[in-house]
């Protein structure tokens, strides 16, 4: 389970972030924490818009993306302090994250009842409208005369305390299951515009996207780096002819969606009829919607959906139509930038039989169960391809939502773990 841990205090050193390092590290067996600071975060004014800074995008993208929310407070002045209020106003001004999401409160402070006026007030503002979060009811966490309450490694001494904290972090994650089963029936995710009629800051604006030379009329216009010319990349400086053949060489299709629905680009190594997924050059810049036949849109959209809301960061499905010999992957990646802002989507089509072959040869591994992927043990698991990105116009839509395939189990055939001496 996903959980994102807000440090109520701006400052250098804070109790209540040595209070989330406690939890992150000794109940990672309950959740997964990962422990965002409000520090960078400017103070609050609705004449300077700040929602898209990197300090709050990142706290916007990662409690989307995430199963719930503790958040821990200082208490100042019988309240929160100003800091996590100024957050939480950005976080229900023009972005509203901590919608429907369950929230957790706890709290670190000086004296015996310390942060529990804070984490009253604290509960009020989660319910106001705009900000509209789920937190849990009762289970208040209090850890008061904190100056006493941590030993030099960071843990809390008093195990009473430790005991306490686990039974309400239980409580929070069995909240989490029950909210997220409430979510689900109750708010569908925001519908997909497979026609690309938006636009992002990358868009190139008056070229036709259903042009079949698209590629061509967006290059002259954009005045693209073409051929010897370099481009910077994180990490290393390239040509583009050695980034084209970088991607060429990948042994896989390989393509890419960006966030507004528009197919960009595909590495162009086969013929169409020798692809796992037909792609053709007149494709590149087409919405998604010219890439599939109709049928497929639900699907299509549903992958989108689960990748752009951070439901899944990844969408396999198997697809075993091309027989034995072949194990066939579609990998549906969610690309985010480096503030976790949604970019599109990174298909990959792969054969990964060669790859289990040769890893088996060298481990003296075999596989177990069933691994011919024509038959009925994979067909029961594996929907038919998607294709979010591409033609999947020769491929039926599945009925369902597209779910991971079965794997056959390797199992070592003399001993796994020992000496090469299998391998020579
Ligand atoms: C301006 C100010 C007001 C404070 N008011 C309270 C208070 O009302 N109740 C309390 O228990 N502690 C109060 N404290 C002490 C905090 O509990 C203490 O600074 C605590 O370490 C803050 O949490 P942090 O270490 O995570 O920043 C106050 C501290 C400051 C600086």
């Amino acid at each position: 389970m996903k959980i994102v841990g807000i440090v109520g205090s701006n400052a250098e050193v804070s109790y209540n972030r040595k209070l989330l390092q406690f939890i992150q590290a000794n109940f990672a067996d309950l959740l997964d924490l990962e422990i965002l600071e409000i520090k960078d975060v400017p103070l609050f004014n609705q004449s300077e818009d700040a929602t898209n800074t990197p300090a709050i995008q990142i706290l916007n993208n990662k409690i989307k993306r995430a199963d719930g929310v503790i958040i821990a407070t200082p208490e100042h002045n019988h309240t929160i302090p100003a800091a996590l209020k100024s957050v939480l106003e950005w976080l229900s001004f023009k972005i509203h994250p901590l919608e429907n999401k369950p929230v957790m409160i706890v709290g670190a402070s000086y004296y015996d009842q310390g942060s529990s006026r804070a984490q009253l007030h604290l509960r009020q503002i989660l319910d106001a409208p705009g900000v509209n979060a789920i937190v849990m009811p009762g289970n208040e966490f209090l850890l008061g005369k904190v100056k006493e309450a941590f030993d030099e490694n960071g843990a809390i001494k008093d195990n009473r305390t430790v005991e306490f904290l686990q039974s309400t972090l239980q409580k929070f994650v069995r909240f989490v299951e029950v909210a997220a089963q409430l979510e689900d029936t109750e708010k569908p995710l925001p519908k997909e515009d497979l026609f690309a009629t938006g636009k992002i800051a990358s868009t190139i604006e008056d070229v036709d996207m259903y042009a079949e030379d698209w590629v061509e009329q967006a290059a002259e216009k954009t005045n693209a780096a073409k051929g010897s010319d370099y481009v910077v990349l994180d990490r290393g400086v390239l040509t583009v002819d050695q980034l084209d053949a970088f991607l060429k060489s990948m042994p896989m299709e390989l393509t890419y969606a960006d966030s507004n629905n528009q197919f960009l680009y595909y590495n162009n190594v086969k013929e169409p009829d020798d692809m796992f997924a037909k792609r053709v050059p007149g494709q590149a810049g087409n919405p998604l919607a010219k890439c599939h036949p109709e049928k497929a849109y639900k699907n299509v959209e549903w992958v989108i959906q689960q990748l752009r809301s951070g439901k899944q960061d990844v969408v396999r499905v198997h697809v075993p139509k091309h027989g034995p010999e072949k194990y066939i992957v579609h990998n549906y990646q969610a690309i985010r930038d480096a503030y976790g802002t949604y970019m599109g989507i990174n298909e990959y089509i792969l054969d990964f039989k060669p790859i289990i072959d040769w890893y088996l040869q060298q481990t003296g591994q075999q596989l177990v169960g069933d691994v011919d992927a024509t038959s009925s043990a994979s067909k029961k698991e594996s929907a038919s391809a998607v294709d979010a990105t591409s033609s999947a116009s020769k491929k039926e839509a599945p009925e369902a939502a597209p779910k991971a395939a079965a794997a056959p189990v390797a199992k070592p055939a003399v001993d796994a773990t020992s000496s090469a001496s299998k391998k020579d």
